[in-house]
């Protein structure tokens, strides 16, 4: 089992756009498939269609004796499943109540499902706290979708550098550029430099409307437009994501 964190410091990167397209291709390319909605926003939640069994049971799923089981539903496509977000702001004050001072619990819940799926995809919410710790220690990667800017330069240095102080494996990190125009210089220039630090794969998602249009269907791009140019940037993405991770 695989699993595999969209994360970012920033918040609006295309982490929750990324994690349910990636998913859904790992799912199509036959892998058993859990993509779990870690973020309050339910924003993966809203795109699957999804309606969460219990808004109050956050605190049973990450209990030391945490029952994933009854929280896993099944979605519209074959070997996807999905444990959603209840949508309440408070939940992510439970988890983060929850995880001080235990580094390692996400990572053990997570052991439970371990015969079960091939991957497991988390959509992360933004920000540092005793959640994203425990998410980098459970994940095997960390994927950051990262805007070419000077601010995400500045943001990625800074998880580079939390990795660091807190001791982090920080092979985990790997990257990749979201929403990338080419026809400005700067995010030209960023990713030429940003290249180099062989962190980032090579393929990206440009900015592409057919992306936003995910909100209106509220399904993958490969669903509603199998043959844009936005669910083939994901599919070469998919691809080299594949080739780098699975061995
Ligand atoms: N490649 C893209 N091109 C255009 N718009 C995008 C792209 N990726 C994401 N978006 C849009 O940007 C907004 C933020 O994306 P989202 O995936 O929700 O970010 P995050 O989960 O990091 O907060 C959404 O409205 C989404 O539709
Ligand atoms: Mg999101």
């Amino acid at each position: 089992m695989i699993t595999v964190a969209l994360y970012n410091l920033k918040g609006g990167v295309g982490k929750t756009a990324s994690c349910v397209n990636l998913a859904y291709l790992a799912a199509k390319d036959g892998f058993k498939t859990l993509l779990w909605d870690i973020d309050p926003q339910g924003s993966t939640t809203f795109y699957y269609k999804v309606k969460p069994k219990d808004a109050h049971a956050i605190k049973s799923l990450i209990s030391k004796d945490a029952d994933l089981g009854n929280a896993i539903l099944a979605t519209e496509y074959e070997n996807l499943e999905i444990i959603g977000s209840d949508n309440a702001v408070k939940s992510f004050d439970i988890m983060v109540e929850e995880m001080k001072g235990q580094k390692s619990r996400l990572k053990g819940i997570l052991k439970q499902l371990e015969k079960e799926y091939d991957f497991v995809f988390i959509d992360c919410p933004p920000g540092f706290s005793a959640l994203s710790e425990n998410i980098f220690h459970a994940a095997d990667v960390v994927l950051m979708p990262i805007i070419p800017t000077t601010l995400s330069i500045r943001t990625y240095n800074m998880v580079k550098d939390y990795f660091k102080e807190k001791d982090l494996d920080s092979t985990k990190l790997m990257c990749f550029f979201t929403m990338a125009d080419l026809r400005k210089n700067m995010h030209n220039e960023i990713m030429e430099h940003l290249y180099k630090d062989k962190k980032f794969f090579q393929n990206y998602i440009p900015y592409l409307s057919d992306v936003e249009k995910m909100g209106i269907h509220r399904q993958p791009i490969e669903e509603f437009a199998p043959s844009s140019y936005a669910a083939k940037s994901y599919r070469d993405l998919w691809t080299e994501i594949k080739e780098g991770v699975v061995e």
